[in-house]
């Protein structure tokens, strides 16, 4: 048995090796600068082009007002799986039906053809199983990657996130490629009316019903979130700045860092997981929160500790341990939910990926090491959000919230609370909520207003000049 002396030294030996986990209030708070300033370049003309953060305009002006009615196709892609929905909007009364298919991995990092030829099947078999066929349905369509947009349904890929590389796609406005291929697989009758990003869904849908609700968040896969931001404060904004002088902008803060100015912060375990990844350098914020990295950054670390001989005495070479991409984010959220001294779930997981013999001292150190990669990553959405709420600077605000991570993990939103209290300016009440469906939803909603606004007439408050015709509000599409 090891004396209480022995117990302290390998303790803060491991110590040593997490320590990085660890950052001060200072810390986050040089965060939260640096993420204006590179939100700021990505808002003006002659800095966007080069800018990590992209700010991109959504041409979505108009949250929902609860008015909105009729029958939408949704779709939802951005991660492994893709869904097609039936909304059913009737003001406040929303029927969904949907069905999610797979994405296969060779789909991921095929053509763009492939991607888009699967899509449409599976649209194409949706439409047939629900009887819609014979009909033009309005679709709003969820694309969860970094799209410059040129019209509320013109969305240019500028690149691929998460697990997806197609080749093709970049550049590509995708809802031509998705009209295209539904014109080549289906016979299908749908018009694109919208395409959104998960995050602007997610605040889309929250807005339906909360009028305070003006930032989305996604704690996903991936990890992003927009607001909506005054037009005068978007140089990039070509278009007509009439009523309402508002537009959700897209960050896309996932790409934070790319540019080295988070390094002070990175640890070994974040550059690894980088160097392996297939986007190295590119989203660098992402990869120290997103679901699709969480439990990786876990993993190097318990990898660590193993081979320093300060965890799990006997591992089999063949253990998921050793294998990149093997320890799942949700694995992360099981072992925080344990609440006592057996842990439960904590030696389930063990089991699962194969180690043996862990002691139980063994699954404290797991719980702790999850504890510390998962408070980080809670903390930088926190300092994330706080920088745009004091950017808004309303006295009373809701941040919509949506994605696995969110969902599952026990105390993410806890932390995030906490952390954005201490970091807000003083006076501002915020609230957290959950966006059920934000995705699916979202999109139809999206859908919705714009038609509605479509056939709203307008009357300016004051007469136009003749340059100014024709005079729309709200939620604007380009032929
Ligand atoms: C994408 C974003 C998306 C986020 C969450 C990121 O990788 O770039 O567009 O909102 O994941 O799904």
């Amino acid at each position: 048995m090891p004396g209480a002396h022995d117990q302290l030294s390998k303790y803060n030996k491991i110590e040593a090796f997490v320590k990085g986990f660890k950052l001060s209030t200072s810390s986050y708070k040089r965060v939260m600068h640096l993420l204006n300033q590179e939100m700021n370049q990505g808002l003006m003309r002659h800095s966007q082009p080069l800018a990590d953060i992209k700010m991109f305009p959504t041409f979505v002006r108009s949250l929902p007002d609860g008015s909105e009615k009729g029958d939408f196709l949704a779709l939802d892609l951005g991660g492994t799986n893709f869904r097609v929905l039936l909304v059913r909007l009737q003001g406040h009364d929303i029927d969904i039906q949907s069905k999610t298919y797979l994405i296969p991995q060779r789909i991921m990092l095929g053509t763009g053809t492939q991607l888009f030829d699967h899509i449409a099947d599976c649209i194409g078999k949706f439409v047939r199983d629900h009887n819609l066929s014979g009909q033009t349905l309005p679709l709003g369509f969820t694309f969860s990657f970094p799209c410059k947009q040129e019209g509320l349904a013109k969305a240019r890929l500028s690149k691929w996130t998460k697990g997806f590389r197609c080749e093709g796609v970049v550049g590509e406005d995708i809802c031509q490629l998705l009209q295209e291929a539904l014109k080549r697989r289906t016979n299908c009758s749908v018009e694109i009316v919208a395409i959104v990003n998960d995050a602007v869904g997610t605040l889309m849908s929250a807005a339906h019903v909360d009028r305070n609700c003006e930032i989305g968040l996604i704690l996903g896969t991936g990890c992003n979130a927009c607001y909506m931001e005054t037009l005068e404060n978007v140089q990039t904004w070509d278009e007509e700045k009439s009523h309402p002088d508002q537009v959700i902008i897209n960050t896309e803060w996932g790409a934070f860092g790319d540019n080295g100015c988070l390094d002070f912060l990175r640890t070994e375990y974040d550059r690894e997981l980088d160097t392996f990844s297939i986007n190295p350098g590119r989203q660098i914020m992402e990869k120290m929160i997103g679901g699709m990295y969480m439990g990786e950054i876990v993993r190097l670390v318990l990898e660590r500790l193993n081979m320093e001989g300060l965890l799990f005495r006997s591992v089999d070479n063949e253990c998921d341990l050793f294998e990149r991409g093997r320890f799942y984010t949700k694995y992360v959220s099981e072992i925080e939910s344990d609440t006592d001294d057996f842990y439960h779930n904590t030696k389930q997981v063990l089991d699962e990926i194969g180690v043996e013999n862990y002691t139980t001292e063994d699954c404290k150190i797991v719980k702790y090491v999850c504890t510390l990669i998962s408070a980080r990553a809670a903390f930088l959405a926190a300092a994330g959000l706080a920088t745009l709420i004091n950017r808004i600077n309303k006295t009373d605000i809701t941040i919509a919230v949506d994605g696995s991570l969110y969902r599952f993990h026990p105390r993410f939103h806890n932390l995030m609370c906490l952390k954005i209290q201490e970091l807000v300016k003083p006076g501002i009440k915020f609230k957290l909520a959950l966006s059920h469906d934000g995705s699916g939803k979202g999109a139809a909603l999206t859908a919705a207003v714009s038609l509605r606004l479509r056939n709203t007439k307008v009357i300016p408050d004051t007469l136009p000049a003749m340059s100014e015709l024709p005079v729309r509000i709200g939620i604007k599409q380009k032929a």
